[in-house]
């Protein structure tokens, strides 16, 4: 069961994974799921790519009195249009060409389980018509025929694209959204909850360093955690866990350091954040400038050790203009001090309990 502490919550979701957290937002998250588990209502999970929807969609199943039966999962993404309507319902032998044996679909499946659609938002109108049809009458018939199934399944669907908007588009039933979105739970990007990055840098140390046969590694340096802190995370919490991966690897010592961190413009996805694909042309290179801005000087203050004379002259800018933009990005030349000369402060180290 969930122990909700006044601080950090960690909840186990399966033997692998857990969800941690000490943002007061996911931590509303947390309890809105476990009141909703029980309702055995359709559940529609929204949020930016990697902000953990398919682990919240596990954990509203474990939750549930579905529990001990099937959690199926299907990204309709991955699924081509022409084989979706067999990949749900399943088809009789000699339906279609290459048929060439039944198969029971996921709706099927998940009888009386749950059935986790991810992706939704990119489901064609036509397979949207069909899925809708399914909720309204809780059965179907298999292709090629058969007779009609009944299946007793709970619906948790999941998008990081903006439903609503895409009513309004024209490309999303809004009959099928308000059947899908009885409960509506909407997980913040890792930026509008930094307090959870240094406990997440913990966690994934702590489950990988094993599994990557680097069991020395224990601890973050200040500097390193500052950059991950800092950092605005495109692919949230996915992408702060490859980068956490990726530094465990490189790390030779007990300590990864700002060094062992690779942090890519746009890592991972080959998207842009959904936030920056609504903003206009310029707006939106506007904030992949001020990304750059920020970066870019963070990395050079942090080389140069918070000298302004050096950093100006390792970038060609003036002195001044370096101040302006430290300003402008509320950088402070004292964060960037060499260690010795810091106030003292606990190194984050790796454990993980419950409390
Ligand atoms: N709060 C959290 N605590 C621990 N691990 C987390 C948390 N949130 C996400 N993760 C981990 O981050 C990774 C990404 O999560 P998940 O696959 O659930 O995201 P998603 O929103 O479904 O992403 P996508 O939109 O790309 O499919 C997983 O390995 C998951 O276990
Ligand atoms: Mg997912």
């Amino acid at each position: 069961m969930p122990s909700a502490g006044r601080e950090t919550v960690h909840v186990e979701v399966d033997s692998e994974r857990r969800l941690i957290s000490r943002s007061p937002v996911l931590q509303r998250v947390i309890r809105q799921i476990e009141q909703v588990a029980t309702a055995d209502v359709s559940v529609l999970i929204t949020g930016e790519t990697g902000t953990g929807k398919e682990l919240v969609a596990r954990l509203v199943h474990k939750l549930s009195h579905r529990a001990p039966r099937d959690f199926v999962a299907v990204d309709c993404n991955a699924v081509a249009p022409t084989l979706l309507e067999s990949e749900f319902f399943g088809h009789e032998r000699g339906a279609f060409t290459g048929a060439d044996r039944r198969r029971v679909g996921v709706f099927e499946l998940a009888d009386g389980g749950t059935l986790f659609l991810d992706e939704i938002a990119n489901l064609a109108l036509e397979a949207q018509a069909k899925l809708l049809r399914v909720l309204q009458e809780r059965a179907f018939r298999r292709v090629g025929g058969g007779g009609l199934i009944r299946s007793d399944f709970r619906l948790i669907t999941a998008s990081n694209a903006d439903l609503a908007s895409r009513v309004r588009a024209g490309a999303f039933r809004e009959d099928l959204l308000h059947r899908l979105q009885v409960v509506d739970i909407h997980l913040p990007p890792l930026r509008e909850r930094r307090e959870d990055v240094p406990l997440l840098v913990s966690y994934f140390i702590d489950r990988k360093r094993l599994l990557l046969k680097r069991p020395g590694v224990s601890r973050v340096s200040h500097e390193a955690l500052d950059l991950l802190v800092a950092r605005d995370w495109p692919g949230n919490v996915r992408e702060l866990e490859n980068v956490i991966e990726r530094a465990i690897v490189e790390c030779p010592g007990e300590m990864i350091e700002a060094a062992h961190l690779v942090l890519g413009a746009h890592s991972g996805s080959g998207q842009l954040p959904a936030e920056d694909m609504g903003l206009p042309f310029r707006a939106a290179r506007q904030r992949a400038l001020e990304t750059f801005e920020s970066l870019y000087l963070l990395s050079l203050l942090r080389r140069c050790q918070g000298s302004i004379k050096k950093v100006a002259l390792h970038s060609g800018i003036t002195t001044k203009h370096v101040r302006t933009l430290m300003k402008r990005r509320g950088l402070s030349r004292r964060d960037f001090r060499p260690l010795r000369r810091r106030s003292p402060r606990a190194p984050v180290t790796s454990g993980t309990q419950q409390r």
